[in-house]
């Protein structure tokens, strides 16, 4: 019973932090998350976002130019898209194997442990919409 309140009382917490989150970058106070980009996303998509990254000869699939994804959608951030391409866990893979981490169940698995599954799953949602507003930022 202790347990369960404590994961709901820290699922608030979470969820109150994203749309903390969302606030601020939608008001452009905060800087969006450079640093988990270069450590997590850099070594494919390039430290610029232009999909020159070094494991790039590795890799079936070119990782995209992630600063031309605003260009390539008629002048709209595709924000949805890219939330679920990050997030990774709801995609069909129906496509061949992905080269793109899926980087909500290793963010799942590595943060469940400590925040509990409820508590967890916000702390994942923040840390995805994070990237996707740092992403929004770098669009040409
Ligand atoms: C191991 C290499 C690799 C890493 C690391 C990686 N990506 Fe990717 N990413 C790819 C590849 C390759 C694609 C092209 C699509 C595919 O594989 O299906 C891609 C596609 C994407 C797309 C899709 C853009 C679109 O067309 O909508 C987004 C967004 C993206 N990555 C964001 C990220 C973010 C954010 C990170 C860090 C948390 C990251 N990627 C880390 C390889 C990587």
């Amino acid at each position: 019973m202790k347990t369960r309140t404590t994961g709901r009382v820290l699922t608030m917490v979470f969820a109150l932090g994203a749309s903390v989150t969302s606030v601020a970058a939608n008001g452009g106070g905060v800087a969006p998350s450079a640093n988990e980009y270069r450590n997590s996303c850099a070594v494919c998509h390039g430290d610029d976002g232009r999909g020159d990254g070094n494991l790039v000869n590795f890799l079936n699939v070119k990782p995209t130019d992630l600063t031309k994804l605003t260009e390539n959608n008629h002048g709209e951030f595709p924000f949805l898209r890219v939330f679920q391409v990050i997030d990774g866990r709801s995609m069909v893979s129906g496509h061949g194997t992905r080269d793109m981490p899926v980087w909500g169940k290793r963010y799942v698995e590595e943060m469940g442990e400590s925040y509990g599954p409820y508590g967890g799953e916000a702390a994942v949602r923040a840390r995805v919409l994070d990237l996707v507003y740092y992403i929004q930022s770098i669009q040409n």
